[in-house]
């Protein structure tokens, strides 16, 4: 769908004055931010160009770069999306010192997805700043500019460094790894349940709550693509079928977005006991929103299987990407609950 000669079309942007001012470069995704017509599905309307015409107030703040990366909804994003996404973002900051910063702009639906997969793979201590809409590019009282403001004072920013990939809406900065997607409509749509915010584009300065701390990132070079992992839903009555269904279409990974901290039904435990026997490497995550399944005790194992591993704090849909990468190095079900510990 998206050929790298076709997404990838440089614009540059003019400023007055430009030498004191921070340099951001944009790459625009799609998502509501850049559609027209309320619940319409119309994303891929605006683009990067038009995005920027409509915040002024950018000149003022930076030396502004834009990039069409894509236009799609987030719902289309795919792992061959993020690969393409990280290493356009990594070759970018390595051909521009000059910059300080990158803005993304996405699609809030999997928005968490993304930005935790750049988190987990760009190696540079610039920041990342992933930012989005609610309210599509013509509606009322609309928020993409203002975000979008927000986005580019943030990754200008020094104290933004370190930081690795961040999402800012609403005024509210979060790490990528914290961060979920909360509401479904309104503006303040993205929360950090178990561990807050990062801090807050405030009126007189950008303003941080924490002190910077990045994990390790995963190497991307001489990867093709990425092992499938699925996320299987726990609710009373849940006969494991998916799970089946995952492990013969190929799973290497599957994470159970369990009930509680990380109980499923016998017969998805069944399933999960057949998955393992055959290799696959189970993870299991709460469906709460909040709170941890402890890496070591995702679901005690007996003499014949093996344990499971908890996901931490981490939700389902972000446990899934990291068990993607870490089986990109290992299907050692230790190793891999050691990646995940890392990762806490
Ligand atoms: C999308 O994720 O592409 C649509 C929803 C949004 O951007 O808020």
């Amino acid at each position: 769908m998206l050929r790298p000669t076709a997404l990838i079309a440089l614009l540059a942007f003019s400023a007055t004055a430009q030498s004191t001012r921070p340099r951001v470069h944009i790459i625009a995704t799609g998502g509501t931010i850049a559609s027209t017509n309320y619940y319409s599905g119309s994303a891929g309307h605006v683009g990067v160009e038009a995005l920027l015409r409509a915040v002024p107030q950018l000149d003022s703040i930076a030396t502004i770069s834009g990039q069409q990366f894509a236009n799609i909804a987030s719902s289309a994003m795919t792992p061959a999306n993020w690969l393409q996404l990280s290493r356009a973002i990594s070759d970018t900051l390595a051909r521009r010192p000059d910059l300080a910063g990158i803005v993304v702009t996405h699609g809030t639906d999997t928005m968490e997805e993304t930005a935790y997969f750049l988190d987990l793979t760009v190696k540079d201590p610039r920041p990342i700043v992933v930012t989005g809409a609610m309210r599509p590019s013509d509606g009322i009282g609309i928020d993409g500019p203002a975000n979008l403001y927000n986005a580019v004072r943030v990754a200008g920013a020094s104290s933004a460094r370190e930081r690795g990939a961040m999402i800012l809406l609403n005024d509210e900065i979060f790490a990528a790894r914290d961060a979920t997607k909360s509401n479904a409509v309104r503006p303040d749509a993205f929360s950090a349940p178990y561990r807050g915010d990062l801090g807050l584009a405030e009126p007189e300065g950008i303003v941080f709550h924490r002190p910077p701390s990045r994990r390790g990132v995963f190497d991307l070079a001489n990867l093709r693509d990425l092992p499938r992992v699925d996320v299987s839903y726990s609710y009373a009555g849940a006969d494991g079928t998916d799970i089946d269904a995952f492990v013969a279409a190929g799973a290497k990974g599957i994470v159970v977005a369990a009930t509680g901290r990380g109980s499923m039904t016998p017969a998805q435990r069944q399933a999960v006991t057949h998955a393992m026997e055959k290799g696959v490497i189970v993870l299991v995550g709460t469906r709460t929103g909040s709170g941890t399944v402890p890496v070591g005790e995702g679901v005690r194992g007996t003499s014949s299987t093996p344990s499971t591993i908890g996901t931490g704090d981490l939700n389902p849909q972000k446990a899934r990407i990291l068990l993607m990468l870490a089986l990109t190095r290992t299907s050692d079900r230790r190793e891999i609950a050691k990646i995940f510990q890392a990762n806490q």
